[in-house]
């Protein structure tokens, strides 16, 4: 779905513009053309010169140059994305945005544009959980535009909380999710995955080799899509789907109870699921000691 598409990726002033390089090489990976527009205060945490080597398109900073009043840089650049994505988004253009303010490149840019804006915000938790910042937010979603969810736990500055700009990957999911036709909108489907297991006694069971990845990459595309998704997963190593319902069971017992409950509801029930054939006839409460036969 990104391949082939145009992504004016604004960078501004915060710590986690470092991340910003992770995103364009993703970015790349997947075809996408991606137009750099920086903030001064992005350019203090990491040079211009590293996305213009890693995008091969020349990254825009001021408004004034001589060469960057040839195409009228704020109005080419909005006409060719396909989408604004603002990563990291500081309180500060957040507020400038919400605000209408069209003081440099990028404000200019977005407010010469009818774009949707995805938002990757990143900012120490007070400035994220202030009431000034929570109203930009509120007042920006209401004209349409997507806020990513940033993550928790200990920011740069020191402080744990809300804040921390979203993963590059999950940001590439969420640019996902936009470019996909909602050909399922208004479908719930549930989707089984992964092995199952059967214990024996309470330390050992039986299971398989199934990783769950075929039943994670639908739950994926059919949420992309538009539809309504629970997965219901035995045991897997993959990082539980984000914005997914997901429902973790152990055995094949587990499993069918929990399509059960959801079966009446849903349009659709995907079997990709491994369960076992087996099951221990004679479950022991105790661990079975070791013995020579
Ligand atoms: C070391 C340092 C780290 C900063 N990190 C952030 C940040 O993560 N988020 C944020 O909103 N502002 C942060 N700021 C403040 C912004 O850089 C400042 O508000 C600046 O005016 C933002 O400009 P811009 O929005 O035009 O990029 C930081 C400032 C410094 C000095």
């Amino acid at each position: 779905m990104l391949k082939g598409k145009t992504v004016l990726l604004c960078i501004t002033g915060g710590i986690a513009a470092y991340k910003s390089a992770d995103l364009v090489s993703k970015l790349k990976k997947a075809d996408v053309n991606v137009d750099v527009i920086m903030t001064e205060a992005a350019t203090k945490f990491v040079t211009p010169l590293t996305f213009q080597t890693m995008t091969q398109n020349r990254v825009h900073v001021g408004m004034f140059g001589l060469e960057d009043e040839i195409n009228v840089e704020h109005i080419s650049l909005a006409q060719k994305a396909d989408v604004i994505l603002i990563a990291p988004a500081t309180a500060n253009t957040i507020a400038k945005i919400a605000n209408g303010i069209a003081d440099n490149l990028l404000t200019t840019t977005v407010l010469a544009s009818q774009a949707r804006i995805i938002f990757a915000p990143a900012m120490n938790s007070t400035m994220y959980l202030h009431v000034a910042t929570v109203e930009n937010m509120e007042k920006l979603k209401s004209r349409g535009h997507i806020f990513l969810k940033p993550g928790e736990g200990r920011l740069a500055c020191g402080d744990i909380g809300p804040g921390k700009m979203s993963e590059p990957a999950e940001i590439i999911d969420a640019l996902e999710y936009y470019f996909t036709p909602k050909d399922f909108l208004g479908k719930k489907v549930i989707i089984t995955a992964g092995p199952t297991i059967e214990p024996i006694d309470p330390v050992r069971y039986i299971t398989n080799h199934s990783s769950g990845k075929m039943g994670y990459s639908l739950a994926n595309e059919f949420h992309n899509r538009g539809a309504e998704v629970i997965l219901i997963t035995g045991p897997s190593s993959l990082e539980p789907p984000l914005n997914i319902e997901t429902i973790k069971v152990n055995t094949t017992q587990d499993m069918l109870d929990a399509v059960k409950i959801h079966f009446d509801s849903c349009d659709i029930l995907i079997k990709s699921a491994a369960p076992l054939d087996y099951k221990v006839e004679n479950y022991k409460n105790e661990k079975i000691k070791k013995s020579s036969d």
